[in-house]
């Protein structure tokens, strides 16, 4: 029988207790590290970690998760590498599989991913893309778990582009079984297709609405996220005016419970999607999200290279 290499190009990879026992390993990874506890598991392993876009948290925390599990790193910017000079994916792939022993990839089409874990003997990892950014609803269902205590009882509020974020919540929430609102302008709805295929898995609601004062009304978690996406800089100024109505404020959270909180999985634009006054505030949990990225980077790692 033939080894069916693994990869994570985005949450619909996984079952349900797969995407579960991600979660409960980084819990409890970030309980060990907490406690002293050394880890070595992957001592002797390399990842490569091949960037086409900024990062600050997901390279950071991709690289500390791997020498905190013993392992090392190799880090290349998209233009530094072949890639920039038109060498095919399927070459970068079956190489850097012979010098490594997983790639971390962020990058602008989904395609590329998997282009690479199709030609890759060593899983790939997904660290966003223009259509996901599964190890970021990861760490973020993993905020939620700490603060709420469980994710299926749970009422999430997605509140503004339907974008690589939005869309990786929909495959969470179709996938682990979660209620999921979701408040877009017309014409920056979620993914059609990822849409309705988490819609016929689900097990509990996924709806998309046009009122963010709708989403937030019942919601346990809000959520947003900058408006304009990398690689969307050109509408900036245009979505400035068609997303204020959806801005993370005051008024909006009074619709809210009042044991609500929020999410923004940086990085943030102050007084656009969110205002400075929520995101200091304490309802809002944006820097524990951070922190356990590199907890559930960690979690990722050990599962997906272990062999
Ligand atoms: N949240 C997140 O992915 O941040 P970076 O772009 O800094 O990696
Ligand atoms: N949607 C954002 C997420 C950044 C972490 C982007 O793709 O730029």
């Amino acid at each position: 029988m033939s080894f069916m290499q693994r990869h994570l190009q985005s949450l619909d990879d996984f079952t349900k207790d797969e995407l579960v026992g991600f979660i409960d390993r980084a819990i409890l990874l970030k309980k060990e590290s907490a406690a002293g506890v050394s880890h070595q598991q992957l001592a002797g392993k390399i990842v490569g970690l091949i960037f086409e876009k900024p990062s600050t948290r997901t390279r950071v925390s991709f690289e500390s998760a791997m020498y905190g599990l013993g392992g090392q790193v190799i880090f290349l910017s998209g233009r530094d590498t072949q890639l920039a000079r038109s060498e095919p994916l399927k070459d970068m792939a079956r190489v850097m599989a012979r010098y490594v022993d997983g790639i971390v990839v962020r990058t602008y089409g989904q395609e590329v991913v998997a282009e690479l874990a199709e030609y890759s003997a060593v899983p790939v990892i997904n660290a966003l893309t223009d259509l996901h950014h599964p190890c970021q609803i990861l760490s973020d269902i993993m905020t939620v778990v700490e603060k709420k205590d469980a994710i299926e009882d749970v009422k999430v509020a997605w509140i503004g582009d339907g974008n690589n974020m939005a869309n990786s919540w929909i495959q969470a929430a179709g996938r682990i079984g979660f209620e999921l609102i979701l408040a877009c302008p017309e014409n920056y709805d979620p993914d059609p297709a990822i849409l309705a295929s988490a819609q016929k898995e689900a097990v509990k609601p996924i709806v998309v609405t046009r009122s963010p004062q709708e989403a937030v009304a019942e919601a346990d978690v809000i959520n947003t996220d900058v408006w304009a996406s990398m690689g969307q800089e050109d509408e900036q100024q245009e979505r400035l005016a068609i997303f204020k109505p959806l801005q993370i404020n005051a008024e909006l959270m009074a619709m809210a419970p009042a044991d609500a909180i929020v999410l923004h999985c940086l990085p943030a634009h102050r007084e656009e999607e969110i205002t400075e006054e929520i995101l200091e505030s304490e309802r809002c949990v944006a820097f524990d999200q951070a922190e356990n990225k590199m907890h559930m980077h960690k979690a990722i790692l050990e599962q997906l290279l272990k062999g």
